[in-house]
């Protein structure tokens, strides 16, 4: 990334003498000099950096250090309370081609975001620290891993880093002189004026910009301090720039989680499965098997994003990029995920949740009954009956990954592990089946492609209307998204044999607001037919969507009758229902027209089709 037409006196550059690459020198020079910091750290990643970066957020009132015996060496951060999500409307696509944005991508002309940025960026460090953050995306040395730099003027997200990349020198060890890596740049927004005291939660409340340069593989992030706006490794490197180096170099970013399912006989199979944001995919991840599935197993390899490229044996091979999990903490609990709870016991730091008296962390659906007494995510004195929440919708947990109890073995291996299957998985309270194995892959890819979900508060929009979400990538894909259903079209139909695809939705609910489904553990009924299926050990029968299981296909032990015999209306279609759906198929496809596969015209108008052969209501057949 060249910044140019910089001048002036430029901070001490300090870079250690492990590092030997001098186009990042120079880089890191040229952003000084743009923004003119009272100081530059390069980071090594090491535990006692760590632990100074902490103390010196402690000092500036941006930490509260927890109860050391309830919760060992972790934090409490409380963002500002206008900085709390993901700013997809501040999110910009800044493609040479407003057309290779695509129209689901905000876009400006690179030349005309530069000069607007430029004057942001000039002189906003000013009485701050620019941090030098080197990490790798993967394990350090995978043929599929990539190695980014972000400058950030925030020690919060410096140590952030260290828990969500591996993060530090040796990343910039494995670039030597001239390697490449993908420039970060970000800073708060909030330049001090000598003498001016700081704020706990630096932002730019009036200015955000989260800006993708794809043709210069290049990110430049302003006025946020929150997770994906501001750590970005995560949805900006690894999904949205990652996605179109993926498209030139044949693999694929995705939004998804990555999961191991061992059977009784011992055979693994590993599948990945994309969901919106905050729709369980963690829970999902480090999901436990109820006891009637003795012998069964689930293994965690990722929780939010897989890179997925085809190997030497024609198989996809997919890895986590990350090496923490930065999880919605709002409904985690010992029943919903005690896999989650018990990584985040110690080592971690949590934003926007509540404080005990005893300086613990609190959230609502924690516990059944809350605490008599908290402290709000915003610093206010909260009881069960003040008509506020505790912990913000949105709050999250920041944890290392080695801390999970259901961590894959394999989980760095720099090969990856093969993919058996894709799932994909929407929040619909209707017309969405609780499971369906696409016909063939090209059906596939046109379910993951016209996916719908109702909008949760990972992002700062209206919370709960449907809008389309294509493979959970719709805030995440960093060129237009016709041609992403195009690049997995082509991916997928090269190889001999395409991992299966199915979707699910745990979040149907029936005519009174009741969910049709347990989901959580539950899930596991799904996943076992799901691998059944892949080792062609169980049957299904042929809907108008799709490939379903009849009710004697699923494990039914342990579960409450009542369940069962939701089963079938949770798994039915209503023609109504998809004559709507099928209208905003075409809407979507209206808006790609130009470049929409081919495929999914024909698609449509077969599943179209399909639909009115069949009866008004869609029933699986009895048995
Ligand atoms: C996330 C998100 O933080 O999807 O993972 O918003
Ligand atoms: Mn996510």
């Amino acid at each position: 990334m060249k910044i140019e037409n910089v001048a002036g006196p430029s901070t001490a550059l300090n870079a250690p003498e492990w590092v030997r690459h001098t186009a990042l020198k120079q880089w890191v020079t040229q952003v000084a000099a743009l923004t003119r910091p009272e100081r530059i750290v390069w980071c090594d990643g090491s535990t006692a950096e760590y632990d100074r970066l902490c103390q010196e957020l402690v000092s500036a009132g941006t930490f509260r250090p927890l109860n050391p015996t309830l919760r060992p060496n972790s934090f409490l951060a409380l963002s500002d309370p206008s900085d709390v999500a993901r700013v997809e409307d501040r999110t910009f696509i800044c493609s040479v081609h407003r057309h290779d944005a695509g129209p689901t991508n905000n876009w400006m002309a690179p030349a005309e975001m530069k000069v607007k940025l430029g004057k942001l960026f000039d002189g906003c460090m000013r009485g701050r620290t620019l941090y030098v953050v080197p990490f790798s995306m993967g394990p350090v040395g995978s043929p599929l891993s990539h190695i980014g730099v972000e400058l950030t003027d925030s020690a919060y997200v410096a140590v952030s880093m260290k828990i969500m990349t591996r993060m530090g020198r040796a990343a910039v060890e494995a670039l030597g002189e001239d390697g490449n890596f993908v420039p970060c740049l970000h800073s708060v927004g909030m330049p001090l004026a000598p003498g001016q005291a700081d704020v706990p939660w630096p932002c730019n409340k009036d200015d955000k910009y989260i800006v993708h340069f794809p043709e210069e593989n290049a990110i430049w992030s302003f006025g946020s301090g929150y997770g994906g706006n501001a750590l970005l490794g995560k949805k900006c490197f690894a999904l949205r720039i990652a996605s179109t180096m993926g498209r030139e170099q044949g693999w694929l970013a995705e939004h998804m989680l990555i999961l191991g399912v061992q059977s009784p006989g011992g055979r693994k199979h590993y599948v990945a499965a994309a969901f919106p944001s905050a729709c369980g995919k963690t829970n999902f991840a480090m999901l436990i098997p109820p006891p009637v599935f003795a012998g069964w197993k689930v293994t965690t390899v990722g929780d939010d994003i897989a890179w997925i490229k085809p190997g030497a044996d024609g198989r996809l091979y997919a890895i986590n990029p990350e090496y923490g999990f930065f999880g919605v903490a709002p409904g985690t609990s010992d029943q919903s995920n005690p896999n989650a709870m018990a990584t985040m016991k110690a080592n971690s730091i949590f934003t926007n949740v509540a404080l005990t008296p005893e300086g613990d962390v609190w959230w609502e659906g924690m516990t059944d009954t809350p605490p008599a007494k908290l402290t709000d995510w915003q610093g206010q004195e909260w009881t069960p009956d003040c008509g506020r929440k505790a912990a913000h919708p949105n709050a999250r947990f920041t944890a290392p990954a080695s801390q999970c109890p259901s961590l894959d073995p394999e989980w760095e291996n720099t090969q990856g592990v093969p993919i058996s299957a894709f799932i994909f998985g929407g929040r619909r309270t209707t017309t969405m089946p609780l499971v369906v194995e696409s016909f063939n892959w090209t059906d596939g890819v046109y379910l993951a492609a016209t996916m719908g979900s109702e909008t949760t508060a990972a992002a700062a929009h209206k919370v709960g209307e449907v809008r389309r979400d294509p493979f959970a990538m719709l805030p995440f894909c960093g060129y237009h998204i016709g041609d992403y259903f195009d690049h997995w079209l082509e991916t997928g139909l090269r190889l001999p044999g395409p991992p299966r695809i199915f979707c699910v939705n745990w979040f149907r609910k029936d005519e009174n607001g009741k969910f049709l489904w347990p989901g959580y553990g539950d899930n596991m009924r799904v996943l076992q037919w799901i691998i059944e299926r892949c080792e062609g050990t169980t049957g299904a029968v042929e809907s108008p969507l799709g490939w379903m299981p009849t009710e004697g296909q699923i494990e039914w032990g342990g579960l409450d009758q009542s369940v069962r015999n939701s089963f079938r209306q949770a798994m039915r279609l209503d023609r109504e229902d998809w004559v709507r759906e099928l209208l905003l198929h075409e809407e979507l496809f209206i808006k790609l027209y130009d470049r929409l596969p081919k495929e999914f015209v024909l698609r449509r108008e077969l599943l179209l089709a399909a639909l009115w052969r069949s009866p008004e209501q869609w029933s699986l057949p009895a048995g």
